[in-house]
């Protein structure tokens, strides 16, 4: 663990690159004994420009090396998003003497004097645990005749089907691809038009199996990005499709709208490659910041972070199902409990402070409703920056307010509210890991996620609860500081 003196809002629990910008995660995997997190990154300056990989691998999710930059553009274009998988049986040929790593990547050329750019899917691979890679010579695998958006490939093994698939960014739809080599792709189907959320354009999907726990059953969960659009308020956001997939065409269960994040700082997740089976989880991460405003945030020599890994769970609420997340429980050896709330009656206008003062923190608290309207969790950054998270019984809603959380005039939609409704809101259960400048809101077991960026000059001081109008009861509770 980090527990040197850190730059100003650099994180210790999530992965921030030492210096200059990064977006999206990419290549996502683990292999022999490691996870890799490669990332969009421009290893030239703190905004967004021409797009490298830059990597880092890890034994635990949580403490992160960061290694040498793994792919630079090249005459094709910039390297965009995309993901890597392991070649187990060699179906590509470039591994005779055992398993290797492919990254099946996004090309981005720029277009001449005014053109439209051109996307194309391009391949590398690495004899040496992704610390070098060779470029295909046959580069590019997959090019459109007709799609300017044609981006951020995320490719996994199809067992049933015994063939690789391709899940491909299409403007506003996904493409379905099929290889048998990771070379030659044919396209399969195009997903959604007329369903879901439009916003802006598609971008980063994910396509993955989830098993309902205690039961048989299995559901195909498709993930996919929605842009920024200055028409809309939101920003970027993500939302997610639960359906079947055949191996060639998905079909979703619903035509509602499911949101994947609720805050605004959660974008272009994708899960990772190749979790042995033994330990049979699917681990999530995303970018933790926004394109409305993600080349603005406050930070020096460095940008953007990623939020903590997060494992994903179906659960079925009535006849829909809910993809859960909850931070993957590795990050519980770096908290030891400090404080236990038990059976804590919070009254009418009577607020109950818990010191903390460490520079990331676990909260957990069930908050049973007796008759308030509102109750309220403070998280006390320091005595002038605080970050509010309002339960409002009446509205049946979540809301996370940062305008009083610290630096926030880089942007005039950071403080914008950001709510989410609840069910069985009168029996709640939170779940908040704060780190120097970010809280993560879980609610429910992970049936509802919150994340936000926060610039405060401390994590936090204290932690205070308090109702208005009424009561609550405080059950099950802790709060967990950094293990010595
Ligand atoms: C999503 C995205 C991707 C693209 C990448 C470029 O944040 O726009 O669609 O591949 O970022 O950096």
């Amino acid at each position: 663990m980090k527990t040197n003196a850190l730059g100003k809002y650099r994180p210790y629990l999530h992965f921030a690159p030492q210096k200059n910008w990064m977006n999206d995660p990419n290549g996502l995997i683990f292999f022999d004994g490691e996870y890799h997190l490669f990332y969009q990154y421009h290893p030239d300056s703190t905004v967004w420009g021409p797009m490298h990989w830059g990597h880092a691998v890890s034994k635990d999710l949580i403490d992160w090396e960061e290694l040498d930059i793994a792919l630079y553009p090249d005459e094709h274009g910039m390297i965009f998003s995309g993901s890597a998988v392991v070649d187990w049986e060699n179906t590509t040929g470039f591994f005779p003497n055992g398993p290797g790593l492919v990254a099946v990547f996004t090309y981005h050329l720029d277009g001449e004097a005014g053109a439209e750019p051109t996307q194309t899917q391009g391949i590398a691979y690495s004899y040496d645990r992704g610390r070098t890679w060779v470029k295909y010579e046959g580069n590019s695998v997959l090019t459109s005749d007709s799609k300017v958006d044609f981006r951020d490939p995320k490719v996994f093994w199809n067992d049933k089907e015994k063939n690789w698939m391709m899940v491909l960014a299409t403007g506003q739809t996904i493409s379905f691809y099929s290889s048998p080599n990771l070379i030659n792709w044919n396209f399969e189907s195009e997903f959604g038009e007329g369903i879901g959320l439009h916003t802006g354009v598609w971008e980063c999907p994910d396509l993955f199996q989830l098993q309902v726990p205690e039961t048989d059953e299995i559901k195909w969960v498709l993930l996919v990005s929605v842009g920024d659009n200055p028409e809309f308020e939101t920003g970027s956001q993500t939302q997610y499709f639960v359906g079947e997939f055949d191996g060639r065409t998905f079909k979703p269960d619903h035509d509602s709208i499911h949101l994947l994040d609720f805050g605004k700082d959660n974008y272009a997740g994708v899960s990772f490659s190749d979790i042995p089976q033994i330990d049979g989880r699917r681990i999530y991460l995303g970018w933790m910041s926004n394109w409305r405003y993600a080349n603005e945030v406050p930070t020096n020599g460095w940008r953007s972070q990623m939020t903590l890994p997060r494992e994903l769970s179906l659960q079925k609420v009535g006849e829909e199902y809910n993809v859960n997340q909850l931070p993957v429980k590795e990050i519980e050896s770096y908290f030891s409990i400090d404080s236990v709330i038990d059976g804590e009656v919070s009254h009418e206008n009577g607020t109950k402070k818990y010191p903390v003062g460490s520079p990331f923190v676990d909260c957990s608290i069930n908050i049973e409703r007796e008759n308030s309207q509102q109750f309220g969790i403070t998280v006390n950054h320091s005595k002038e920056q605080t970050t509010n998270i309002e339960i409002d019984y009446n509205m049946n809603a979540i809301r996370v307010v940062r305008k009083d959380s610290g630096e926030i005039d880089f942007s005039s939609n950071f403080i914008d509210d950001q709510i989410v409704k609840v069910e069985n809101i009168n029996e709640l259960n939170l779940r908040m890991i704060i780190d120097s400048s970010s809280i993560e809101l879980f609610i429910n077991e992970g049936q509802y996620a919150l994340t936000s960026l926060v610039y405060p000059d401390h994590a936090c001081e204290s932690i205070s609860f308090s109702s208005i109008k009424g009561s609550v009861i405080l059950r099950d509770g802790y709060i967990a500081k950094p293990a010595q």
